[in-house]
């Protein structure tokens, strides 16, 4: 079998890129584009990497490829904290039906509307279950996490983490996985120590900023207590 190199990996990544963006309607896009700048002062800096049309497809499509969602059956996908929405956008083209979450804000709310992607205003708090969403999810995506208290904490520890992983398990399907890109701490690091043992005893794949966790598994309804082999946090 022949393994393609990177540059082929990176040819076929912009074909799909290229691919994507033909696909869509981006006039519309220009009045969210105009409503931002002019009612966001001061936000619209941020927000302008948000409407980076070619930034944001090709960084979405290429999370879509690692996540195998370019080929195989549709699937039900959440994505919390979905911002403007891309990812949806390109989970979509692949043929995959998708329901974003974000909290309340009125960029938000205008793209997913612009999009046509459900979209359900609800802020993540730890300990906290989640809205029902009248679905079983087969993926669920959290790009560039804030919702576990990375700008404004207390950053999430271990109970936190187990009780949203529980939370999550209920809407999803027996084989869901969970893939999250974490944000940096000041210090560079991604998870605390304690928290990323927890997630790889859980089974998780991870890789710097890249987690990949199975959301079911034989001991995963175990309490916090008698999975850690020491106090959590
Ligand atoms: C860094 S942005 C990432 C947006 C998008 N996932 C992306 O990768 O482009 C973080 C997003 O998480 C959302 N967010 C932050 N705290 C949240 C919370 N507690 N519940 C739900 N969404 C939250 C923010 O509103 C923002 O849209």
């Amino acid at each position: 079998m022949i393994t393609p190199g990177r540059l082929t990996q990176r040819a076929c990544l912009a074909w799909r890129w290229r691919c994507v963006r033909h696909a869509l309607s981006l006039s519309g896009l220009l009045e969210v584009v105009e409503w931002a700048r002019n009612n966001c002062p001061g936000q619209f800096d941020d927000n302008a990497k948000y409407f980076d049309v070619d930034f944001q497809l090709y960084r979405n499509t290429a999370f879509a490829i690692r996540l195998g969602l370019h080929k195989g059956r549709s699937q039900r996908i959440l994505d919390l904290g979905a911002g403007c929405g891309w990812f949806c956008v390109v989970a979509r083209y692949f043929g995959h039906e998708v329901t974003a979450v974000d909290v309340e804000h009125e960029l938000y709310t205008r793209c997913m509307s612009h999009w046509n992607i459900p979209q359900f205003v609800h802020r993540i708090r730890a300990r906290t279950p989640l809205p029902h969403f009248g679905s079983q999810f087969d993926l669920v995506v959290g790009l560039s996490v804030c919702f576990n208290g990375h700008e404004h904490g207390p950053l999430w520890g271990v109970p936190e983490w187990h009780f949203f992983f529980e939370d999550l398990a209920q809407q999803t399907t027996p084989t869901a996985r969970l893939f999250m890109t974490i944000n940096a701490q000041s210090d560079g690091s991604y998870l605390p120590e304690p928290v990323a043992r927890y997630v790889a005893d859980r089974g998780a794949s991870i890789s710097g900023r890249y987690v990949n966790l199975p959301l079911h598994g034989p001991d995963h309804g175990r309490s916090v207590a008698t999975t850690m082999t020491e106090s959590p946090p």
